[in-house]
């Protein structure tokens, strides 16, 4: 029989090996593999292929000042640390790239002039999606993740992306775990718990 199904070690580094991490071995995240992360991530799928994620990738000290006053304090050890930490954001302009990106009809139109609700929720729910691709796509590269709810969005958002279009969602640390510094593995819900057959 013909299985396309990944090897368990690929499962294992994806998924189940796979931790959320806190501490950084020192070793840096090059921009060949930022650009990777992003040209995988970008393959996942989002409604109408409308693709509003944007990410800004702070590397750099000074771009590292720049966002630790808008960190939760749990949080600014780790992200200081941190070779790289993504901002995950998407763009509430998003549809205005959808001649490219969904050519067959008229896409724009369904958003152009239309509530921002309706706009806010397309680029919110795909740009999450978007978001959970680019961990997914981190680690399948071989790097850790330490993705964060914990800052202020709107402070980030002034320092980052000024004119108001582009709202960060969450942000992702970048790099390569220290594994001895995990804590257990809590557990997840089992499939009765959380899965219905109907
Ligand atoms: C969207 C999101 C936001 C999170 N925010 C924070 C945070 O602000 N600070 C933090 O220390 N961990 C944060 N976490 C980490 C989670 O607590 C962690 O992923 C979860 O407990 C699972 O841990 P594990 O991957 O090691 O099993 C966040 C995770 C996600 C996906």
């Amino acid at each position: 029989m013909v299985s396309n199904i990944l090897s368990d070690a690929s499962l294992d580094q994806m998924f189940r090996n796979a931790r959320t991490h806190t501490a950084w071995l020192d070793q840096g995240v090059s921009d060949v593999l930022l650009e990777a992360v992003y040209d995988l991530a970008k393959m996942g799928p989002t409604s109408a292929n409308c693709s509003p994620m944007r990410v800004v990738y702070v590397r750099s000290p000074e771009a590292k000042a720049r966002l630790k006053p808008a960190l939760a304090e749990g949080n600014v050890a780790k992200t200081m640390a941190a070779p790289a930490t993504a901002i995950i954001a998407h763009d509430l302009e998003f549809f205005e790239r959808l001649p490219k990106l969904f050519p067959h009809t008229d896409a724009r139109a369904w958003f152009v002039g239309k509530p921002l609700e309706h706009i806010r929720d397309t680029a919110f729910r795909n740009g999450s999606l978007q978001g959970a691709y680019f961990i997914m796509a981190a680690r399948a590269l071989g790097l850790d993740c330490g993705p964060m709810s914990g800052f202020d969005n709107e402070a980030v958002d002034r320092e980052f992306f000024p004119d108001g279009r582009i709202k960060s969602n969450f942000l992702c640390n970048l790099g390569h775990g220290d594994h001895d510094e995990l804590r257990p593995r809590a557990p997840r819900l089992d499939f009765d718990e959380a899965c219905q057959v109907v």
